[in-house]
């Protein structure tokens, strides 16, 4: 943030009271240093709402948010950081600053549009090449008998790469394109003597744009049968599969319109939907549903349903993909196309009303979960009946009522014919550990925010652990840290600025913390101090939760190797057994853990 931003962040954080301010939303009373109010955020009748005016922090006890100011107003407004700020600086009559550019922001603009703008020529070029040459009748040919026609490669500007080493390039340099920039476009590749050659030849060029309609790259499908099948844009800065949906530009107002969006995985498979009329449809380039791809669409819809391939390896990614999508806020459905491998296959050969048909039966995310659970398990026995509920019950956290659950749990309780309180007894043990009280009926879903995920509270609980634990803990401890990173900015700075005061042997470490923390870090330090932990199994506590945040990092590591393998193998590339053994490897090392 320049300095700007910073001093006017400043400013109203310092004209914005914060007992003033609080004090409109809450009633406060004076006691001792602090004010005392009934939490605004959780239903109480005793005071557990604490303002501290020196400290300028807000606390509560009973649910132990707490913040700034700031923090205070997002809350309680449910805004945005800098929407947030400039309720106050309205409030308080304070000039809100034009946004300044950093140099390295308008650099990275600038980089960006040279990008795009060899892009756009790209497609241009493609286009001609496909619609106007006589080696391009063969590709139209292809296209078409696909059931792609001239509307289509319009809409999504279709392209072909001609054969030849130097066609692209040649015509994008005498258009003023250096080398430079078409290898970092990923539209050439650059030799060892600094020449290049086109990356892509005779293959149909299908671009990749952003939701804005800019071309962030390019994915090559040969035409008719060949090896790779498709080959894609090198990850450039622009072009990363991890956050750009293909096809979101056209889809987007369509999508709006239905209030639903459908997600596939190839990119013929997302055209071949648009050709028959589902323009609500984008792709996810047959990588794995990011969070990036579930947030991209909560802005825009409020339903997705994921429509991958019928194999094996499309179930899976959509059993994946659902508690990616759950986590965004979307509805989720899923869409199983019955015959032919693909949506692009079945849509063809079955036609537009079937595919519309599956859609309005698709199965909700949940139902979906719980089908492919009980088709892989098998539950003639006993040990299989335990494991197919411990494998289903995480899934029914999700349900909007307690009269779904108790539906849920029924069907579950007859189709694997045990007592139905049973389950519902481990139900209860479930939702515990997931930090629902039981005692609220036997339903009410707490929101996302009230849920303690494993790796936040380890970190907690190491955080709590070390700072009360005195000289020997932190010793042995700091030997076995070195590879563990917090996920969280604030209890990375208190970690380090705990280590810092120990090396200067603070003789009172927890208020030295208070004092030298920012604001937003003081306050989560107070949320760890009030743990309801013991402070004499501290050494305990380390390592437990020094496991958790190693198996953590392990799982995400794993994950990590589990990705480039499928991508290299993909490729045709050999590295794909160097990353299967190092998962296998990282596999076994958790294992050991357990
Ligand atoms: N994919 C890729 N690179 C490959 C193979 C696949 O990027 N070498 C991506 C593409 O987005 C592809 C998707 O993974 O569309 C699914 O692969 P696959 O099912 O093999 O292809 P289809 O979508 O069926 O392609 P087509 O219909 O053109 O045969
Ligand atoms: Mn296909």
């Amino acid at each position: 943030m320049n300095d700007v931003y910073e001093s006017f962040k400043e400013q109203v954080r310092a004209q914005a009271d914060i007992v003033k301010v609080v004090s409109e939303y809450v009633a406060l009373k004076k006691k001792g240093g602090r004010y005392w109010g009934c939490c605004p955020f959780h239903g109480e009748k005793t005071p557990s709402f604490t303002v501290t005016p020196g400290k300028n922090l807000f606390h509560c006890f009973g649910c132990h948010v707490g913040g700034d100011v700031f923090n205070f107003v997002m809350k309680i407004e449910n805004v945005s950081f800098p929407e947030a700020i400039k309720i106050l600086a309205n409030k308080y009559g304070i000039p809100i600053p034009e946004k300044q550019k950093t140099e390295q922001e308008i650099l990275r603009e600038k980089n960006s549009k040279q990008i795009f703008d060899a892009n756009a020529l790209a497609v241009k070029f493609f286009q001609a090449c496909l619609l106007k040459t006589e080696y391009g009748k063969n590709a139209l040919e292809y296209l078409s008998k696909r059931g792609i026609d001239a509307d289509i490669i319009e809409r999504f500007s279709l392209g072909l790469a001609a054969p030849g080493y130097h066609t692209l390039c040649n015509a994008l340099e005498r258009r003023g394109v250096s080398a430079e920039l078409l290898a970092k476009a990923g539209l050439a590749v650059k030799r060892d003597d600094g020449s290049v050659y086109d990356r892509f030849r005779e293959r149909i060029m299908i671009p990749i744009k952003d939701a804005r309609g800019r071309v962030v790259g390019f994915t090559g499908r040969v035409v008719g049968k060949g090896e790779p099948k498709y080959l894609n844009t090198g990850e450039t800065e622009l072009f990363t599969k991890r956050s750009i949906l293909f096809g979101m530009d056209v889809a987007f107002k369509p999508a709006k319109e239905r209030k639903q969006i459908i997600v596939v995985e190839g990119h013929m498979d997302a055209i071949s939907l648009h050709a028959a009329g589902i323009d609500w449809t984008v792709a996810s380039m047959g990588t794995a549903f990011t969070e990036q791809h579930a947030n991209l669409i909560a802005r825009v819809v409020p339903e997705v349903v994921f429509s991958f391939d019928s194999d094996e390896a499309g179930l899976k990614a959509a059993m994946d993909a659902i508690p990616i999508a759950l986590k965004a806020g979307l509805e989720v459905k899923v869409l199983v196309v019955p015959k032919g491998k693909d949506p692009d296959e079945f849509i063809r050969n079955e036609g537009t009303d079937a595919f519309k048909n599956l859609i309005a039966q698709a199965a909700s995310g949940m139902d979906f979960q719980i089908e492919r659970t009980l088709e892989k398990n098998n539950f003639s026995t006993l040990e299989g009946k335990v494991k197919t509920v411990s494998n289903i019950l995480p899934f029914l956290l999700e349900c909007k009522s307690d009269i779904e659950v108790v539906r849920r749990i029924r069907n579950l309780a007859q189709k694997l014919t045990i007592d139905e309180n049973l389950i519902v007894d481990e139900f209860k043990k479930i939702r515990r550990g997931n930090g629902i009280a039981v005692s609220d009926a036997l339903m009410r879903r707490k929101k996302e925010e009230n849920k303690v995920n494993p790796v936040e509270q380890a970190e907690r609980h190491l955080l709590f652990a070390l700072i009360n634990g005195g000289g020997n803990v932190t010793s042995d401890f700091l030997a076995e840290i070195d590879d563990i990173s917090f996920c969280d900015v604030r209890r990375t700075e208190i970690y380090q600025k705990f280590i810092e005061l120990s090396a200067r042997k603070s003789p009172n470490i927890v208020a030295d913390l208070f004092a030298e923390l920012s604001e937003v870090c003081a306050s989560e330090l107070e949320v760890i101090l009030q743990l309801d932990l013991s402070v004499n199994a501290a050494s305990q506590i380390l390592n437990d939760c020094i496991r958790q945040l190693k198996i953590s990092g392990l799982e995400k590591q794993y994950e990590y190797h589990c990705r480039l393998a499928s991508e290299y193998e993909r490729a045709g590339d050999e590295k794909f057994l160097q990353e299967l053994a190092e998962s296998q490897r990282i596999k076994n090392e958790i294992k050991k853990m357990f």
